[in-house]
């Protein structure tokens, strides 16, 4: 039994979500997306065995860093990988960024489904390119895609790219085969390429199935995924790309290179090997406690007016509050409770909040204590 419910003192200078903010002294974060609970054992006691070195020169991650990723992808989504199709960057969105440069021209469309993570916006936007926006439709309480608009738009803008989020950020949709392969096929049949950000793809609950784009895409997509969310080690900052195509993954590669950004650092490597290798069971227990910390939410919020997409997958849960007004700020005045506002996840997410519950069940209660004392 790992030990989800200590509380651990964040209260350092340089922790961004526990970030001081003037005059509240006993603020709940619950926005930014790391969790609260320490890593596993394991990973703890790699970083400390590296760090009692002493000796923190440049750093290239061996075959036993690919082994432990290669593995870990079999085991959990029967997926077949090898080493020559994965490149490593201090990053998901760097990847992004970088993806979107390699593989668009200036004033090239990009497709993005918002809401979505804020950051896809800015990858496309600050890359001199232009958005072309899909919204998500919410159908019976969760989103899906509304394929007809979307081819639609694809041949509207003569889009290129199509920025992916699998599982969704913040929706925590957890896509199906069916849904997958539909959006690949649109995209194939256009020609455009997919960049899919699966950083939440280990973060999936109540028996649902991720399943990698590029099982259904092959090497119309390149893969995004990181060790970090998944193992709450977002602080090392470590991404591995994946694709089965090796003319884009150079390209990417080679654009890392030109701005200086040479694989992983000392801490990344250590820490990722250790997770992959040893952090199973702690994720199996994790993934239980998440569940818990829902069913905490789901429970409070009942006769509320504020309306809980069920998650299928992440640690996040986005709320629509549309019955109050301002609510993401009220929230932190008046209950010292600090979420994501909706507004950051671009369209359609105007009237949401995003909680994150990555955190002991103790804090769960006493936020929603504090959110319904607001109502
Ligand atoms: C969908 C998604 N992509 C990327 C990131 C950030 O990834 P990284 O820290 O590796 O850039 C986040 C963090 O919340 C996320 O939710």
């Amino acid at each position: 039994m790992y030990d989800f419910d200590s509380i651990t003192d964040r209260h350092t200078p340089d922790d961004i979500k526990y970030k001081k903010i003037k005059g509240i002294d006993d603020l709940i974060p619950m926005w930014v997306a790391d969790m609260d609970f320490k890593s596993p054992p394991e990973v703890i006691e790699e970083l400390v065995r590296v760090a009692g070195n002493g000796i923190y020169g440049y750093s290239d991650a061996d075959a036993s860093y690919d082994e432990a990723v290669i593995s870990w992808y079999k085991k959990r989504f029967d997926w077949d990988i090898t080493g020559n199709q994965m490149i490593k960057l201090p990053g998901v969105v760097l990847a992004i960024s970088y993806a979107v440069r390699v593989l668009t021209d200036d004033n090239d469309h990009v497709m993005i489904f918002e809401p979505v993570y804020g950051p896809f916006r800015r990858c496309v936007e600050g890359n001199g390119r232009k958005l072309t926006v899909e919204e998500l439709k919410n159908v019976n309480g969760h989103y899906e895609v509304d394929l007809d608009e979307m081819e639609r738009k694809i041949v509207e803008d003569n889009v290129k790219l199509l920025i992916w989020c699998s599982p969704h950020n913040p929706g925590g949709r957890v896509w199906t085969e069916d849904e997958l392969r539909a959006v690949s096929e649109i995209c194939k049949k256009h020609g455009v390429f997919i960049v899919s950000d699966e950083i939440h793809s280990d973060l999936v609950l109540y028996g649902n199935k991720h399943i990698p784009m590029a099982k259904i895409a092959g090497d119309n997509c390149v893969i995004l995924t990181a060790p970090t969310k998944t193992f709450n080690i977002a602080g090392i900052q470590a991404a591995n790309i994946i694709s089965a195509n090796r003319e884009v993954l150079k390209k990417i590669d080679r654009e890392a290179l030109t701005t200086g950004a040479f694989g992983l650092n000392k801490m990344g490597i250590a820490a990722t090997r250790a997770a992959y290798t040893y952090g199973e069971p702690w994720l199996t227990e994790l993934l239980t406690y998440i569940e818990g910390n829902i069913a905490v939410v789901r429970e409070e919020l009942k006769g509320t007016g504020l309306i809980m997409m069920e998650p299928e997958g992440t640690y996040l849960v986005w709320i629509d509050c549309s019955s109050y007004k301002d609510f993401a700020k009220r929230l932190l005045t008046e209950a010292h409770v600090r979420v994501s506002e909706g507004s950051f996840f671009g369209r359609g997410g105007e009237n949401f909040i995003r909680l994150n519950v990555a955190c002991p069940r103790s804090v769960v209660k006493e936020a929603l204590k504090r959110i319904k004392a607001v109502l």
